[in-house]
This record gives C-alpha cells, structure tokens and sequence, in this order.
C-alpha cells in the first residue's frame, strides 16, 4: 500500500507507516497552511517566494493523503480576509493558484482525487474561477480523496450565505430549520464533519476557517511553517490524532 509513497522503497515507507497500523484516520482532515512569510523572511526572500514553496507542500502532502487513502481533505488557501494584503502579494496568490491548478488537474485526475472549492469562487479573477469550475468538472466522476481547496473562503460568511439559502427556501413554508437544513447548505455539504485540524507556524487560532464544521474537531498544531511540513509530519499528527480520546461532549470515549 505505501509502495508509492513519496518515491522511497517500500523499505523505508513501511518504516515511516507502520505505526498507522490499526489506528483509526480521520475521515476529514483540514489544515491551515500558514507561515510561508515567515518562512520567507528567515531566508531573507521575498514572501512570495514561500507561496511557491508552499505548492511543493501542498503538493506532496495531497499525494501522502491519496496514498493514504484519507476520505476527505480541506486546505485554507485563501480567506475573505486575505484581500487586505498588499496588491502584488494578492496577485502573485492569484496566478500561483491558477498555475497549479493547471497544471495538478492531469494529476488529481489520475489520481482519483474529487475537488471542490470551499467561498466566493466566482469573486475571483475571472480566469481562475472559470478554471476552478473547469477542473471541478474535470474531476466530478472521481471517487478517491475529496480535496477541497478553500479560495475567497470565510466560514462566518459560509455560514451567512447558508442562512440566506435557507430563508430562500423556507420563506412559504412553516418548519423548523434543523442542523440538517445548516448542514446542507453550507460549501461543505455532503462531507464529513472535521475531525483533525492541522495548522502550521505556532499560532494557535481559527481564523475563521470551517467554524461550523470543525465542533469537535481534534487540534493539532507545529511550530513548523508551512513550506517545511513534511509527509511525516502529517503522518504524525494522524497517529496523535488515533491515540485522542474523543468524548463530543459526553462521557465515555466515542471510538472515532
Ligand atoms: C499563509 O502564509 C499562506 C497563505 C495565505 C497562502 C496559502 C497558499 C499556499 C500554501 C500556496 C499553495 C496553495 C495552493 C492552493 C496552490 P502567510 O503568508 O500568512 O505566512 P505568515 O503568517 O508567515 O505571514
């Protein structure tokens, strides 16, 4: 099963993996990906230069979750705060993530991987959110990992779209909303809750990601910045994860 993993021998990949053996993953995984700045600035670059070493991140740790065989994966790309950054750093943001996308789609394609995208996907540059619709297309019959990516994405504005959906919905009709009515209605439908959030840099925060799918979510958080995030890592927090005692607000230990 590991055979393929980051191009080692099954040698080594058995010794990195084995100690996932029996334990149990989590079905949806999200992580906020921050730091490349600081990972920049430490090298005395640009902060650019950690976006694009962010990618090589990205990249590698979708592939250990495909190989992993994980349900679901969630990444923070870009939050409906991220606009107040300086112009040149949104715009380079933009074309980063048109360029990967371009050129990952092959890729997610043959590796069976399903992708959404979590915001205000039509509020970005007209030629990334057209593409953003092309590789969603693209990749709609797969049935492997379910990557989402969220772009222009703010969970208190996630929730606010919902509630306006459901008012859409509801206005004739006399019924209570339900958790399922929320549910439905929100990017993430249809996905799992959120077991394990996964942030990188040190800080310890939300920032307004998933805020409503993430209730019990399990927190798991490195000093590393995002660019030195490494495969291991991620296993790492995938065993911590397995050894949690999860409760969701009872008693006994619910097993995951
Ligand atoms: C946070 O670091 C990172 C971002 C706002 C952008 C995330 C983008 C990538 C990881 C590139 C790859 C993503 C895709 C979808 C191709 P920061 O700039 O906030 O770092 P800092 O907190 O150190 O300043």
């Amino acid at each position: 099963m590991w055979q393929s993993l980051f191009g080692r021998s099954a040698e080594q990949d058995n010794t990195v993996f084995e100690k996932l053996e029996g334990c149990s993953l989590p079905k949806h995984t999200a992580i906020i990906m921050d730091g490349n700045g600081r990972w920049a600035k430490l090298r005395g670059l640009a902060r650019t230069a950690g976006h694009t070493a962010g990618v090589n991140t990205l990249r590698n740790i979708i592939k250990a979750a495909v190989d992993l065989k994980l349900e679901a994966l969630t990444v923070y790309a870009f939050s409906t705060e991220n606009w107040k950054r300086p112009a040149p750093e949104v715009d380079f943001l933009m074309t980063l993530f048109y360029d990967y996308l371009k050129k990952e789609i092959a890729e997610m394609k043959r590796d069976n991987v399903k992708l959404r995208f979590l915001g205000r996907i039509d509020e970005l540059p007209i030629k990334l959110s057209q593409l953003a619709y092309e590789a969603v297309d693209e990749l709609k019959d797969n049935k492997g990992l379910a990557l989402s990516v969220a772009m222009n994405y703010g969970g208190q504005d996630e929730l606010l779209r919902a509630v306006r959906k459901i008012v859409a919905i509801n206005k004739d009709k006399d019924r209570e909303i339900t958790l399922q009515d929320v549910e439905n209605n929100l990017d993430t439908a249809g996905l799992p809750q959120v077991d394990l959030i996964i942030r990188t840099s040190g800080d310890l925060r939300l920032s307004n990601f998933l805020i409503w799918q993430t209730a019990y979510a399990e927190f798991w958080a490195t000093e590393k910045n995002w660019p030195d995030f490494t495969p291991e890592d991620f296993i790492q927090a995938l065993y911590d994860f397995s050894h949690r005692e999860r409760r969701f607000g009872g008693v006994e230990a619910v097993k995951c």
